[in-house]
């Protein structure tokens, strides 16, 4: 049977960074994400009795690195199930991947519904698709989830695994995203993940991480904007004093990054309600309300660094698509 499946990457409001597993990616916290709506990828799945091996394309390429991270999954997936057989995969993003949008988390939750489709199996639990979801990539974990989603860290591998606490239509936020560079990330996140612990703040956001989780789906429940805003831009520049203070340390910011930063609070200062948060590439999420979207859409088009506008809304799960890449 052939599926196709499109899914979306989100965005991180409370980060996902360190792990308590790395084998089994079981998360040092918890963390809360909008899934978004807008930006995906598409992923058609057969299982094809000629083929001798996985035949794996991604974004018309087929780099080693992708591939193999591809096999793996294909074969955590038929493991789990019992099946046999190799698969025909072809995925396309509609948006730059490695670049710090979480393609990994959209792109394997893609394959993940896709092949579980294409194997005919139609009773597999939305919390096993994350559970398989997270085995890939973290953020995969989340984005087997739609609306706005909930992982809990969890402590093995049936615990770890992420809900929808709203759905996608619970509030109309607007997350419009700054491309500054399509440069592929110089740190991966499995590379940074690894860090987190020798910075000597990770301990200090380990001790308060919870309390951020909580206030943060209050901020949510009441969809109240300006502390939700203040919350998830002070998260991410946590996130970041981390990286550029792990050993290793890393900078994930371009010149383009910090002058979109700074715009966002001149916004501010001119009464445009927007909040900025940033994962460990270069681009930038601002999130704002629907009252604000053009205004924020033109100040940070004004940049010169800013080579595209993406915008977003919060978005559905993992759902079927008709029309098949091959
Ligand atoms: O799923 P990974 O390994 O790419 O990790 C993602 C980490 C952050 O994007 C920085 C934070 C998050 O929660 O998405």
């Amino acid at each position: 049977m052939k599926t196709t499946f499109r899914a979306s990457p989100d965005v991180a409001l409370i980060k996902y960074w360190g792990k308590k597993d790395a084998a089994l990616r079981i998360p040092a916290n918890g963390s809360i994400s909008m899934v978004l709506a807008g930006l995906d990828t598409t992923t058609t799945v057969e299982f094809q009795d000629h083929l001798t091996a996985d035949d794996i394309m991604i974004q018309g390429e087929t780099k080693e690195i992708e591939v193999k991270r591809v096999r793996k999954h294909l074969d955590r997936i038929r493991q789990t199930f019992g099946k046999n057989g190799y698969a025909k995969v072809v995925s396309e993003n509609n948006f730059p991947k490695g670049t710090g949008l979480s393609s990994s988390g959209s792109g394997f939750a893609a394959l993940t519904y896709a092949a579980v489709a294409a194997l005919g199996l139609t009773d597999v639990s939305s919390q096993q698709m994350s559970i398989l979801g997270r085995l890939a990539s973290g953020t995969a974990c989340r984005c087997a989830c739609g609306g706005f989603v909930e992982w809990t860290e969890g402590r093995d591998n049936e615990t770890s695994y992420s809900q929808s606490i709203y759905p996608a239509d619970h509030w109309d936020l607007v997350d419009v995203i700054a491309i500054v560079s399509r440069d592929m990330k110089k740190t991966t996140s499995t590379e940074g993940h690894a860090l987190a612990e020798t910075s000597p703040f990770f301990a200090a956001r380990q001790a308060h991480i919870n309390g951020k989780l909580s206030v943060i789906k209050e901020y949510l429940a009441a969809k109240d904007f300006t502390p939700f805003g203040e919350l998830i831009e002070a998260e991410a520049l946590e996130f970041h004093s981390i990286l550029h203070t792990s050993n290793p340390s890393f900078i994930a910011w371009y010149p383009g990054t910090i002058d979109v930063m700074e715009r966002v609070r001149m916004l501010r200062k001119n009464g445009i309600e927007a909040y900025f948060t940033i994962n460990t590439g270069f681009n930038v999420h601002v999130l704002t309300l629907p009252q604000y979207q053009q205004q924020v859409a033109d100040t940070l088009q004004e940049s010169p660094f800013v080579s595209q506008l993406l915008t977003a809304k919060a978005g559905p799960k993992p759902n079927p698509v008709t029309t098949h890449l091959f």
